[in-house]
């Protein structure tokens, strides 16, 4: 289903394995701004008539925030600081403007992070089967549902200006494999 143009950086594992009750604030904050990003969408013309798919998706992602958080109480890690992401940032400074072209650009980052996070909670889920069975289940329980965003925001894009949103998925698919190469030293997911 993903049609990723680069593969994970090597050392993103090892740094993640290495960290993880970093890793999982910064999952918390992920999956809060999902909820927001989401909500966000809802501006633009074009996906009015969306806002019920939209909402669902909110509750959903909001849903995840609190399971994180669950998480994080458990182990007594305090929810902190959010760090901004170099490759999200990198994404959204390539959005358009003007209406229907921001809309669709929007659409196409925020299904790439969907993808990228199906990608990596599916590789979380098998690396951390002996390491930690916990929370393996946990990033197994997740893939279907950000997998599910993915398909379902660049079908959105599409369902506006199918041309549009293939020529700008080919522009974003290259931007990815680019922003994926530069090397971020924090316990980040993306
Ligand atoms: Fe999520
Ligand atoms: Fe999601």
């Amino acid at each position: 289903m993903l049609m990723l143009r680069e593969k994970i950086p090597a050392d993103w594992l090892p740094k993640i394995l290495s960290n993880l009750p970093a890793v999982l604030v910064d999952h918390a904050h992920l999956e809060r701004k999902a909820a927001t990003t989401s909500l966000n969408l809802e501006k633009y013309r074009d996906l009015f008539h969306r806002v019920r798919e939209l909402n669902a998706i909110a509750i959903e992602e909001l849903q995840h925030f609190n399971l994180v958080l669950d998480l994080l109480e458990k182990r007594g890690i305090p929810f902190t600081q959010p760090h901004p992401s170099p490759w999200i940032t990198g994404l959204m400074r390539s959005v358009r403007n003007g209406n229907r072209h921001q809309a669709i650009d929007h659409l196409m980052c925020c299904a790439l992070i969907e993808g990228r996070s199906c990608e990596k909670f599916q590789v979380l889920a098998q690396e951390l089967v002996t390491i930690d069975p916990e929370l393996a289940t946990f990033y197994a329980s997740l893939v279907e549902s950000e997998g599910n965003h993915y398909a379902t925001y660049l079908l959105m894009a599409k369902e506006i200006d199918e041309p549009e949103a293939d020529r700008r998925l080919d522009y974003y698919l290259d931007l990815d494999a680019q922003l994926i190469r530069i090397p971020n030293p924090l316990p980040m997911l993306h």
